[in-house]
């Protein structure tokens, strides 16, 4: 695996280039903020009356519509949500100046073929690995958040330099740029988000919590071992590894740990974490990932209140407004 740093990378692809970012959400307000910190000419392409032009105007940045946005520059970046790209794209594809560039922070829409870009078009991925805040902190403070770069199309000749040039100036590759491609990056994301980290972690979180209430514990106290402790294992497991983590632990967390985690986490989990990554492979989530935006996000909603009036975000609020005294 190859690790490119600041000082392997060219930045002169970008010099006297214009970025417009489309979207100024999570990944678009970080990107865009660090392109202009590292003095890159910027205008961040928004729909007639956005909200947001206000805030990025504020924040001293160009703004315009997208249309014109994307008209005036040479490197265009999909910022908005993945299931909207489709129509985004279709929107903008009459406005891409010929050989521009197209670039993405996740591999979705092109390894699922929501978008089909035209053949003059340079085509690249730069997905930083977390959230945009977090991008745009870490850049502040002079450090950087680690990111996977691609290339899919290369018209000209220069989609490698721009990729690498742009994962520059956003302050990734101060933590480093592995290269990828946009299967494997949407693919593992999508696997991710499903089975571990977003979907199987909090529902494990949960079920714990679930069980120690049901077994007479007190919400607060099952809260405080179950969800409580998520940072310290967290911040451990970033600053040792899982084998470090272990060792940091007391021994009889550790020997719990031994004899406890292999019996919940099974080779039926495991089982199943296959099936998740051949459906998502397959094409399954992507296409629910379609339906739930064209019925205006059912599941979303129900979920998100759902989950607000649970026993569990009680006890979460509780505890919150005590620590707030
Ligand atoms: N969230 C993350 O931390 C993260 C991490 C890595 C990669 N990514 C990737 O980055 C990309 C952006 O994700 P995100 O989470 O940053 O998106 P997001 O926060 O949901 O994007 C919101 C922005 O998109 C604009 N938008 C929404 N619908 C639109 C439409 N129909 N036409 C034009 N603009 C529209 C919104 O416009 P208004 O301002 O007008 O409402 C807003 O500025 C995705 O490909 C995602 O997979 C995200």
């Amino acid at each position: 695996m190859e690790m490119l740093r600041d000082a392997d990378i060219d930045p002169a692809p970008l010099v006297g280039k214009r970025v417009a970012i489309l979207g100024y959400g999570n990944q678009g307000r970080a990107q865009a903020l660090n392109l202009k910190d590292s003095g890159i000419d910027v205008v961040v392409g928004l729909r007639g009356g956005s909200g947001s032009a206000f805030e990025a105007e504020a924040a001293g940045l160009t703004t315009d519509l997208i249309e014109e946005a994307v008209r005036s520059a040479d490197v265009v970046m999909m910022l908005a949500p993945d299931e909207i790209h489709a129509a985004l794209y279709g929107e903008i594809e009459p406005f891409l100046r010929e050989g521009a560039a197209l670039g993405f922070s996740h591999g979705l829409s092109i390894r699922f073929g929501f978008v089909k870009p035209r053949g003059d078009l340079d085509v690249f991925m730069l997905a930083p690995k977390g959230p945009g805040t977090a991008l745009r902190s870490l850049y502040q403070q002079g450090k950087g958040m680690i990111g996977l770069w691609a290339v899919e199309q290369d018209s000209t000749g220069n989609a490698r330099a721009i990729a690498l040039a742009y994962g520059r100036a956003i302050g990734c590759s101060r933590a480093g740029l592995i290269a990828s491609t946009f299967a494997e990056e949407a693919e593992a994301d999508l696997f991710n988000e499903q089975a571990v980290v977003w979907g199987g972690v909090p529902e494990l979180l949960i079920a714990g919590f679930d069980t120690l209430v049901a077994g007479g514990v007190s919400p607060e106290v099952a809260y405080l071992e179950c969800i409580g402790e998520l940072h310290l294992i967290a911040e451990l497991i970033e600053a040792r590894g899982i084998a470090g983590m272990k060792e940091a632990i007391s021994n009889t967390a550790e020997l719990g740990a031994l004899l406890g985690g292999k019996r919940i986490i099974d080779a039926d989990v495991r089982r199943r974490m296959a099936e998740v990554l051949a459906e998502v492979r397959a094409g399954r989530f992507a296409e629910e990932l379609r339906e739930e935006e064209r019925s205006s996000y059912p599941r979303l909603e129900q979920a998100r209140s759902e989950a607000r009036e649970t026993l569990l975000n009680q006890t979460f609020r509780k505890l919150d407004d005590t620590r707030r005294d």
